[in-house]
């Protein structure tokens, strides 16, 4: 009998790929996946302790779980899964006695055997139920938030299902960098990179279920320092080489990298590696080298500015983005127009900007010079503006041009095609089915700000960009 699992993602792009994992870990028990958690018979939250209130947020996601319990009887599953169930699994239990699984990123593949005992749990609420006695929301309260001596990796099943057109790997997890804002290297470890054999041999199984696309995953993937086939720790710049070898892999990507770690041969790569696409996430979080030196990022403004002029070098249609902070403890205004002009000096066409909050037991949360929120409304709203406009210019540009575009599914409007340029916005043509899962040369007629459009043009998709792509200005 099919049993019912409904997975709620939060966060970056590794938790998503840390969800579809559980599911596949938990396909051979005879689960399926469903749409909503009222038609499951086990949920799990994945959470995100990135985002503002991430406890706060869970609890209330939590409690309205509670009622869905209650509705089945007690008989239903809930599971908390990803870095707020690491980072506050104890009190998550405590808080929350009707919780049968917490688990933390590093132990899902020992799921099976936890939702084994939890079924076991939700029987005997039945059980109770049947007899009028007891409560009927209890949990199992089971807790693992270890980091494992052994890799969850070697003990994860291969991958399954239809993953689609596009799919994310993770390669690399945890972060040893420990800059002073962020709580990853406590709730996901140290660093950790798969073996090479490994991710060769998982970006082969998504070729064979028609993957396209590969987005190598890491909290710091380009320090990746995964056993190489020759017995040495394999860079992310070797590991690149051998994926592009692999028939039928179009695209790579690979995100989210420190500029620290930008090597030479990983730029000399963007340049060599038709597949590697022409956009790079490369978080700066500041302009000004006071505070990048107050965040630990172990670089300056400068540095990060050098490396950007050798991946142009390298690949001169390579669009950026990055991630900012604003309001970061001791930020004066004259550090804020440092991130200002650095934004201009760059140009990043897609960019996510935050206003710093502190989260506790990071070392900036306990920093002098906190930064009122009125300070940092003002500069967030600024600087968004900038950004803004970059991407609007960089839109418009593209219109005009011949980009190939990787197909991925139906668009909304019949006869409508949709996939994604090298930039990753959505691009929309009219075609036919068969296009899902080839690269196809567009020309781009309009821009719709989020998306762009175009026609279906023939020729052949060239391994380098023609020279009327450079982004620079
Ligand atoms: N406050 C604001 N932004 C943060 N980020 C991480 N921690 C914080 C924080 N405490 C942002 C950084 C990081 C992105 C994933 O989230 O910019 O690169
Ligand atoms: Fe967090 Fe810094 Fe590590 Fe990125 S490099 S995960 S921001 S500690």
């Amino acid at each position: 009998m099919t049993k019912k699992l409904f997975i709620r993602t939060y966060g970056c792009q590794m938790n998503v790929y840390d969800s579809a994992r559980m599911a596949d870990v938990l396909g051979p028990l005879g689960y399926a996946a469903v749409e909503t958690p009222e038609a499951a018979d086990m949920v799990i939250v994945n959470t995100c302790h990135i985002r503002e209130h991430a406890s706060e947020k869970t609890f209330s996601e939590l409690g309205r779980l509670k009622q869905i319990k209650q509705d089945k009887s007690g008989e239903y599953i809930i599971a908390v899964a990803g870095c707020v169930a690491q980072a506050e699994g104890e009190e998550i239990l405590a808080r929350a006695p009707y919780v049968d699984i917490v688990l933390g990123p590093q132990t899902y593949h020992r799921l099976p055997e936890m939702v084994a005992r939890a079924e076991r749990g939700a029987a005997q609420n039945r059980l109770r139920n049947e007899v009028g006695a007891g409560r009927k929301v209890a949990g199992l309260g089971i807790l693992d938030t270890d980091f494992p001596v052994e890799a969850k990796f070697d003990f994860l099943p291969a991958p399954t299902g239809a993953p689609g057109v596009t799919a994310f790997l993770s390669i690399q997890e945890g972060c040893d960098k420990f800059c002073t804002f962020c709580v990853v290297p406590y709730t996901r470890g140290a660093e950790y990179s798969r073996s090479v054999a490994q991710i060769v041999t998982e970006a082969e199984q998504l070729v064979a279920l028609g993957v396209r696309e590969v987005t190598l995953l890491g909290q710091n993937v380009n320090a990746y320092h995964g056993d190489g086939p020759d017995g040495t720790a394999w860079t992310l710049a070797q590991l690149a080489y051998r994926l592009a070898e692999i028939p039928g892999l179009e695209r790579i990507r690979y995100t989210t990298s420190h500029p620290r770690d930008m090597d030479d041969a990983l730029i000399a790569a963007h340049g060599d590696l038709p597949q590697l696409m022409p956009f790079l996430h490369l978080p700066v979080q500041s302009g000004s080298d006071r505070i990048l030196q107050a965040m630990n990022r172990q670089h300056t403004a400068d540095h990060y500015r050098r490396i950007i002029d050798k991946l142009r070098t390298a690949r001169p249609d390579l669009c950026l983005s990055t991630d900012l902070i604003v309001g970061f403890p001791g930020e004066s205004d004259a550090d804020f127009q440092a991130t200002l002009q650095l934004v201009r000096d760059v140009t990043f066409p897609a960019a996510f900007s935050f206003k710093y909050s502190a989260r506790p037991g990071t070392p900036a949360a306990t920093m002098a010079g906190q930064v009122e929120e009125a300070v940092k409304e003002a500069r967030l709203a600024e600087l968004n503006a900038v950004l803004q406009t970059q991407l609007t210019d960089f839109n418009r540009a593209l219109v005009g041009k011949t980009l190939p575009v990787l197909f991925e599914k139906a668009g909304r409007h019949a006869g409508q095609m949709v996939g994604r340029s090298p930039y990753l916005q959505p691009v929309h043509v009219q075609g036919a089915a068969d296009l899902i899962g080839q690269v196809r040369l567009v020309e781009i007629d309009q821009d719709h700000s989020f998306s762009l459009s175009g026609r279906l043009v023939a020729g052949p998709v060239p391994d380098v960009p023609p020279a009327a792509m450079r982004m620079t200005a």
